[in-house]
Parts: C-alpha cells; sequence; structure tokens
C-alpha cells in the first residue's frame, strides 16, 4: 500500500495476515531484505520466496543483541546504498532484527519504507508495531540498551502464522507474558475473557497489537508520556534483566517485574489486594510467569548498590530519584506514579526471600 506521508511517519498499523509466500507476492521489486538467519533456516522456503521479488539485497543477521550494534547497522545500510529513495526495507526476524532494520530505514536516504514480517511472539505483540527502533552500545565493557534509537513507523506489517510454528515454549511464553501485560494493565474486559478462557496465539496477537496501537496512536513520538502505560512490569524487569546479564529473557523479566509492580502497588494502596491476587494467579495460569524463586536468585546475586544504580540509569526514574512506575489502581487501568525508594527497599528482603509481600 503507497501513502502519501513521508516514510516512517506516524501511521496507524496496517497489518494483513497471510503465509510468507501469499504476502511476499506484493513485495515491490528491488527491496531490501534483512533477514534472522535461523528463521531463514528453520524455514527453507523463505529466501527463495523472497529472492522471487528479486530484492537488490538480502542481509542475514544473526538474531539476539548481537544484531543491535553498529556493526550489524553498518552492514544493512552499506547493503542499501544503491537502493532508490522510493524503495523499500523489508525485515524479517525478531525484535532486535527489527530493531536494527527501522534504525536503517530511518537513515536510508533519509528514510525509507519498512515493512515488519515479526517472527518471534514477543516481535508480533510488541516491538513490530509502534515505531520505535534502537541499537546498544558498549560502554566500558557494559552494555546499554538502546540509548541510540529512533522513531520510524512501518507502512504495513504481515502476521505469518507459519513462521510462529517453530517457536519454543520459552519463546512463546515470553510473547505471552507481554500480551498479557498490556491486556491485565489497559483491558479489563479482555482479561476476564483470557482468564475464562486462554486465548489462542493469533487471538493474543490482535488483542495486544490493538490495544499498543490505541495507546500509540495518541502520543506517537512520545511527547505526552501517555506511552509510559506500556511499560508495567519494565521498571524491576529492567533490573532482572541486567542482574542476570541478559540471561534471563526480556519477557520472563518483565513477568517478574510485574509481580514487583503489584507488589509496589499494594504496599503503596494504589493496587486493591483482590486485583493484585488476579492478576498475580493470571500470570501464573496464562502464560506461566515463573515463580518467585526466580526473583529471589538473581536478587541474591546482586547488591543494593548496583541495583539503586541499575534503577536510577532506568529512562524511567523521575527527577528528584524516585522510581517513576507503572502501577495497577484495578485490573485494566494502569497509572504513572513516582515511587520514593524508601517503598521499594522495604519490599526488598521479602523479594530476596523469595516470598510475596
Ligand atoms: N522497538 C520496540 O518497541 C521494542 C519493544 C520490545 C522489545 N524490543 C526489543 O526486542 C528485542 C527482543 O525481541 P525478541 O525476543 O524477538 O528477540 P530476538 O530477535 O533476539 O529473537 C529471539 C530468538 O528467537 C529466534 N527466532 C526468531 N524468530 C524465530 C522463529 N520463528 N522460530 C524460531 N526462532 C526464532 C532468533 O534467532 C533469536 O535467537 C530486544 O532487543 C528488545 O529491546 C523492542
Ligand atoms: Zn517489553
Amino acid at each position: 500500500m503507497k501513502t502519501s506521508l513521508p516514510p516512517g511517519a506516524y501511521r496507524p498499523a496496517n497489518d494483513t495476515w497471510g503465509s510468507f509466500k501469499r504476502l511476499c507476492a506484493n513485495l515491490p521489486e528491488g527491496s531490501l531484505a534483512v533477514v534472522d538467519r535461523r528463521v531463514a533456516r528453520l524455514h527453507p522456503t523463505l529466501l527463495p520466496t523472497l529472492k522471487a521479488r528479486n530484492p537488490r539485497a538480502v542481509v542475514l543477521l544473526t538474531g539476539g543483541e548481537v544484531a543491535k550494534t553498529f556493526e550489524a547497522l553498518e552492514q544493512v545500510v552499506a547493503a542499501g546504498l544503491a537502493m532508490p529513495r522510493s524503495g523499500t526495507l523489508i525485515a524479517i526476524g525478531g525484535g532486535t532484527i527489527g530493531d536494527v532494520s527501522t534504525v536503517a530505514a530511518h537513515l536510508l536516504k533519509r528514510g525509507v519504507r519498512l515493512i515488519q514480517v515479526p517472527t518471534t511472539l514477543l516481535a508480533a505483540v510488541d516491538s513490530s508495531l509502534g515505531g520505535k527502533g534502537a541499537v546498544d552500545i558498549t560502554v566500558r565493557g557494559r552494555v546499554v540498551k538502546n540509548p541510540v534509537g529512533v522513531f520510524h513507523y512501518a507502512e504495513e506489517a504481515w502476521l505469518c502464522p507459519e513462521l510462529y510454528e517453530t517457536l519454543s515454549d520459552t519463546q512463546l511464553r515470553e510473547g505471552a507474558l507481554e500480551a498479557w501485560k498490556m491486556v491485565a494493565s489497559l483491558d479489563a474486559e479482555l482479561f476476564r475473557a483470557y482468564v475464562r478462557r486462554e486465548p489462542s496465539l493469533e487471538r493474543m496477537v490482535k488483542d495486544a497489537r490493538r490495544l499498543k496501537e490505541s495507546v500509540c496512536a495518541k502520543d506517537p513520538y512520545e511527547h505526552q508520556g501517555l506511552r509510559r502505560v506500556l511499560n508495567f512490569g519494565h521498571t524491576f524487569g529492567h533490573v532482572l534483566e541486567s542482574v542476570s546479564r541478559f540471561k534471563l529473557s526480556h519477557g520472563d523479566a518483565v513477568g517478574l517485574g510485574m509481580l514487583c509492580a503489584l507488589d509496589v502497588g499494594r504496599a503503596l494502596g494504589v493496587t486493591p489486594e483482590d486485583a493484585a491476587w488476579k492478576v498475580e494467579d493470571a500470570l501464573h495460569q496464562g502464560p506461566g510467569v515463573l515463580g518467585r524463586e526466580r526473583t529471589m536468585d538473581l536478587l541474591q546475586r546482586a547488591t543494593l548498590k548496583d541495583v539503586t544504580a541499575l534503577l536510577s540509569a532506568d529512562k524511567k526514574a523521575g527527577s528528584a530519584g524516585e522510581l517513576r512506575m507503572v502501577l495497577l489502581t484495578d485490573i485494566g487501568i494502569a497509572v504513572v506514579r513516582d515511587v520514593g525508594a524508601e517503598v521499594w527497599r522495604k519490599l526488598w528482603p521479602v523479594w530476596t526471600r523469595g516470598e510475596r509481600p
């Protein structure tokens, strides 16, 4: 679909469901494709189908944070040098391929059209929508995630169910946790429906994308802080991810981070006990959040000083050093609150014992 908007400008999500083979028939010739190497191997017809559309170049990248480096970005941009301004970049992979490709699409020719083909559930429910892309940098031996980023909205997203068939249970859980995050914090009715009956993968992707889109549409470039509600579970999620040295996946970290946010909400009297219980129980029964003993294991390895440093480096920290956290006032209703350090410091010993405060 061609629109008159400049490439990358905000536009509502334009999702098409179908097999990759069917959707690829509409890919303009001369595109630049960035493909997760593993996806190409697991889905042997993917590259031949793509190549039948005469792409200018196909860049194979190894998925994972290694894809979000300046080296990988340079590789993509170099392959796109001869592309015209009217060209299209198509990103086929998980969130990491999507993120680096978004940055490349923004930079190439000062912006080319982008098609996202998310291949992980996490990318399908979250990262391939909302316009954000970023790469990581290494400062004094430590990887800093996402400091160099852009907004560049995709023109289209292709959702190809057959690509999700090769995801492991762990990968499915990671994506499901992000989907449940949106449902638990934004839509009470849907939350109750999910509790009654486990949603299919397709249902979950459609609902999560609709919910995320409804938030992004109100604040496409994050000028008003409205998108912060999407970060439920992310404050302590990021801490746990870092403390594990990124062995704990983002989705699992967000799952445990939601339990922490529910605890903080209860401690402040913001989240009613009953709502917190229901969400915690649903996260166990539904997507299968890891247990509090994982939080315990991870926090026991960390010092309070490290955690304080991680939290104050968090983009969500308030001006007086308090944490800007997303809390639930009820199921489906998220608010942003500044939380003083004394609140989580009191919960800390309980978390390090693996108990529910
Ligand atoms: N831009 C955003 O708004 C946004 C939002 C959330 C997360 N993110 C970013 O997304 C990244 C995480 O995304 P992710 O979890 O998709 O990670 P990923 O891209 O690293 O993929 C995870 C693993 O799954 C493999 N994989 C991909 N598709 C597969 C398939 N169909 N079958 C089997 N294996 C497959 C990949 O090769 C990789 O090893 C992080 O870098 C995070 O910062 C971005
Ligand atoms: Zn997330």
